[in-house]
């Protein structure tokens, strides 16, 4: 089957003709093919989006025309949820449940930005007391303008959600670009957007990869914001071609972040919580809890049970009932995760996992891993590797605990596991990071503030906070003509 763009309310061909294919990691079969997307697509999509936002209905309408539209698009999702994630299966890899959760998820950020799209009615004005007489001043909160988003392939679906739910919501318009290794999801939201009476051109969809049709988004002079979700390095390019225009941007980038486990937490407790943080859709998560530091005396226990749960973990296809672990997302996610293993094995000790399940090579199939002993100047401690691998290294005193989890370059999620709640929250204080979780690790709420310190990001997405990435503010301020002022024209 073959996908096509979605520019200006309809689906069209890329303008190249050119398309390419979509791989299943399961069986690293093709099963679909998708418009390659170029720089002449991003041209019309950008157009398109600057004539709706320009002279279109979307952003003149009241914020409550606007929710009625988010929320048949929530609605269409949550009851598209089981063809929806089964494509989430197929495309990206990841276990059936938590594909599922994914579409609620969808779903539930269509339907919260629905409601701050309606609050913003009332909100949008903000009266301003000035402390000079005659004048009266507010600030007013509008859409930025046409949004470029550029998203990864962990959460293809919920990725696109977050940032095309709040800039809907505030009024933009939006040219989303997928990632090349998980397009189809995404691409969906072109007629779920367009039955929900989204108006043509408001949101655009142009598949391809990042070079042809990422690198042209984010220099096109007709947009005016860029959110990106992504690796550091590509981050960073967004940032400096954004340089040019001046464009706003927002970036979620990656992590090694850390989990602290204080001895007084039960064992099982954190091993729960470890599982969860790192081995939930095959550690291919920005927040994945990638290293973690345990309190010398329940070290040894802590990191047998860990193995021995780690290894009873049912690996296999998605769809398969029971199963924690799916393939990662492509052949070069595999090859890439199993050379920073390779890596491991010559800095530390591999203590479990580090191959390809026997009976699953044909799929990109990793054991869950662990690593102990590795220096804290190692490249496995200190780099993303964003696949099914932990690192685990023991600490003695509160203050090298936080030395520790806060040496490094990222910054985006940090956890804290103990008994003793004002340690807890005195540690979560000092973790320079944007995300904190005290007694869990890796939940989500559509409503906190989700983003990173350090080289992990620049802004927040989510709650409000996601909403106001879209917003510009402008001052009005009047005079009350009535009162002389006469400054050059005297009498
Ligand atoms: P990437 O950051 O290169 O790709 C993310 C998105 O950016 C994709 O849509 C891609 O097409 C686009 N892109 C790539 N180059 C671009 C450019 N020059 N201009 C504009 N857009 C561009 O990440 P990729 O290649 O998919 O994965 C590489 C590594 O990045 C992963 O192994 C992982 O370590 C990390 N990563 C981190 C993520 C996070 O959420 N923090 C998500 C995905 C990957
Ligand atoms: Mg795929």
């Amino acid at each position: 089957m073959t996908h096509q763009l979605f520019i200006d309310g309809a689906y069209c061909d890329a303008a190249s003709g050119q398309v390419f294919d979509v791989v299943d990691p399961s069986n690293r079969q093709v099963f679909a093919q998708v418009a390659r997307g170029g720089a002449e697509d991003i041209d019309r999509a950008v157009t398109a989006a600057r004539r709706a936002f320009d002279h279109g209905p979307w952003p003149r309408m009241s914020g409550a025309e606007r929710a009625a539209v988010l929320r048949r698009m929530g609605d269409t999702i949550a009851a598209r949820r089981d063809e929806l994630a089964r494509v989430e299966v197929q495309d990206n890899g990841k276990p059936l449940p938590e594909a599922l959760w994914d579409i609620d998820d969808t779903a539930g950020v269509f339907h919260f930005y629905a409601d701050l799209a309606e609050r913003l009615d009332n909100a949008a004005v903000q009266d301003i007391t000035l402390s000079v007489e005659g004048f009266t001043s507010k600030a007013v909160k509008e859409p930025v303008g046409v949004a470029g988003a550029i998203i990864p392939w962990n959460f293809p679906m919920l990725m696109a959600s977050w940032k095309v739910a709040p800039a809907l919501a505030a009024g933009c318009t939006v040219v989303l670009k997928p990632s090349e290794l998980t397009p189809l999801t995404a691409l969906e939201l072109g007629r779920i957007a367009a039955d929900a009476g989204l108006p043509a051109g408001a949101l655009n969809i142009v598949t391809g990869f990042g070079p042809e049709a990422g690198q042209p988004l984010t220099e096109h002079p007709g947009v005016d914001k860029l959110a990106f979700t992504g690796s550091v390095p590509t981050g960073s390019r967004i940032m400096a071609t954004a340089a040019r225009d001046i464009k706003t941007v927002s970036l979620e980038l990656g992590g090694k972040s850390p989990l602290v486990v204080f001895a007084d937490t039960p064992i099982d407790e954190a091993v729960e919580w470890i599982l969860f943080g790192i081995f939930w859709n095959q550690g291919e998560v920005c927040s994945a809890t990638s290293r973690v530091l345990v309190e010398a005396p329940i070290y040894d226990a802590l990191l047998a049970r860990l193995t021995e749960e780690a290894q009873k973990i049912r690996i296999g296809h998605g769809l398969q009932d029971g199963v924690l672990l799916g393939p990662l997302v492509s052949p070069s996610q595999h090859e890439k995760v199993l050379a920073a293993i390779k890596r491991g094995k010559a800095e530390g000790r591999l203590v479990t996992g580090g191959g390809v399940p026997e009976g699953l090579e044909a799929g990109c199939y990793i054991q869950p891993t662990i690593f102990a002993d590795m220096a804290e100047d190692s490249w496995i401690w200190r780099e993303e590797i964003f696949g099914p691998v932990v690192c685990i290294k023991p600490f003695t005193s509160e203050a090298d605990a936080i030395r520790m989890a806060n040496d490094s370059r990222f910054g985006l999620a940090a956890a804290v596991m103990s008994a003793d709640l004002d340690r807890a929250e005195r540690v979560a204080r000092a973790f320079r990071a944007g995300i904190v979780w005290i007694n869990c690790s890796q939940p989500t709420f559509t409503e906190a503030p989700w983003g990173g310190y350090k080289q992990s990001g620049i802004g927040r997405e989510l709650g409000e906070w996601g909403l106001n990435n879209y917003l510009e503010t402008k001052q009005i301020t009047t005079w009350d003509r009535h009162r002389p002022w006469g400054w050059y024209l005297k009498d």
